[in-house]
């Protein structure tokens, strides 16, 4: 992939342009995107909608919190994809970007009362997370005098056992903080069906991030039938959609399978629910990672080699941190990491670190490279596009990285390097 991608050109140039103040900065750490990869993703999935004879019964809502770069976003859009957002301003993006505000959907467990007016306002849905989430909801309804399309997000209270991921990526266990839990479901159900503005349109439910088993999505989806079953026969009549979430997993190993179950496909995953719809049922699926994790990389350059005293461990200084991407260090996360240009073959194994001043600064460890680091030379951290820059903090003042976009030949910056005045901005002193 390295080879394919215009690293160098990029590189080179960019060292060219630097100008002023800021021409002693190098050009990495540096956000590489493929329009092409993600285009084949969306596609994928398209395609698998199409075999399954679900169209316009399946709809992709990409979740923007995986990357909200609005070049990248405005691509997303053009493929005919909703978007699901969790704040005013990735709602307020969407909006930017042209996604279609009925295909908008406002979820989150504590939305503020702007955030839901601004929803309210542009004709979004909403998903309904617990009994006071649907009390502000009614109230703004009310304030404005506008409908509002809402889906209850459910918390069918699973155990960490049955959802065999990171405890940080699972959302719909029985200490969740997400969703409505089945004891107050009653509740939160009477209190929308009591006001005429609210419309209930369905229901959701997100079980959680890196999932390699596409039967998840099958189970998922028969709960929410299941409860869809018994709220039409307290009356609801009207509940068109099932919003079964995001977080199919995607290949971060590159086959080094170190120990991972199968990983199922974006095909697997429609095939898996497609047979189980009513006529009447429509379904929302909010891919993050699996539409964009694998069109970035994160380039970063070796400042240098360092050993420990006794050997056990040795050290590549590069120029990107954890500020830029934080997966490794926030998760244990594996991102697989490849040189930009072939230099002598290695086994050796090295820590990837960065220069922010935390000793849980790393972006891989105890990684055995097949070639040698070398000062100077650039490493690609592979897989990147979803919660990678989307996550990056300015963390030792450190700038956050430009990021580009590839299209066959062309490249074009997406987003321009933070400097000092970025920083500060903001600051008053
Ligand atoms: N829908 C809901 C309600 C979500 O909470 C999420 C992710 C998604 C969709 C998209 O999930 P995806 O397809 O991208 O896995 N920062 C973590 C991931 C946290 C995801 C939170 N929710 C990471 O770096 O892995």
């Amino acid at each position: 992939l390295c080879e394919n991608t215009p690293v160098h050109l990029i590189e080179n140039e960019l060292e060219n342009t630097t100008s002023g103040e800021d021409d002693c900065r190098p050009a990495t750490p540096l956000y590489i995107y493929s329009q092409a990869q993600l285009q084949r993703n969306i596609q994928g999935y398209k395609n698998a909608i199409q075999s399954a004879k679900m169209l316009d019964r399946i709809h992709i809502f990409y979740a923007v919190k995986a990357n909200a770069n609005l070049h990248l976003m405005d691509l997303v859009r053009k493929q005919n994809c909703g978007a699901v957002t969790v704040s005013g301003y990735e709602l307020q993006a969407a909006l930017k970007t042209g996604f279609v505000p009925e295909m908008i959907l406002l979820n989150g467990n504590g939305k503020q009362i702007w955030e839901i007016r601004l929803a309210l306002k542009n004709g979004c849905m909403l998903n309904v997370d617990s009994l006071f989430d649907a009390e502000n909801i009614i109230s703004v309804a009310r304030e404005l005098q506008k409908p509002a399309r809402v889906l209850i997000r459910v918390n069918p209270g699973l155990e960490q056992s049955s959802t065999p991921v990171h405890s940080y990526l699972s959302t719909a266990l029985k200490n969740s903080k997400f969703g409505v839990p089945l004891h107050q479901f009653d509740q939160v159900l009477e209190l929308l069906k009591a006001e005429h503005l609210i419309q209930l349109v369905g229901l959701h439910c997100h079980v959680g991030s890196t999932i390699r088993d596409a039967t998840v999505y099958a189970t998922v989806t028969r709960t929410l039938l299941d409860i869809r079953q018994k709220l039409i026969t307290q009356g609801c009549t009207n509940l068109k959609y099932l919003d079964i979430g995001g977080g199919l997993g995607i290949d971060y190993y590159h086959g080094t399978n170190q120990g991972q179950s199968p990983l199922s496909t974006t095909g697997d995953l429609i095939q898996a629910i497609a047979s189980l719809l009513p006529p009447d049922v429509e379904v929302i699926i909010e891919p993050g990672r699996s539409i964009v994790g694998n069109t970035g990389i994160l380039v970063t350059k070796i400042l240098g080699i360092k050993k420990s005293p006794d050997g056990g461990k040795q050290f590549v200084v590069v120029d990107a941190a954890m500020n830029d991407l934080i997966r490794p260090s926030f998760y244990q996360a594996y991102h697989h990491v490849l040189p930009v240009r072939k230099t002598d073959s290695s086994e050796d194994v090295y820590d990837i670190v960065g220069p922010v001043c935390e000793s849980g600064d790393f972006l891989a460890v105890d990684r055995r490279l097949t070639q040698q680091p070398v000062k100077g030379e650039l490493l690609a951290i592979m897989d990147v596009g979803a919660y990678g820059i989307a996550m990056a903090s300015n963390y030792n003042m450190r700038g956050r990285a430009m990021e580009v976009m590839v299209d066959g030949n062309k490249w074009k910056i997406i987003r321009r390097r933070e400097n000092f005045d970025s920083l500060v901005r903001t600051m008053i002193d």
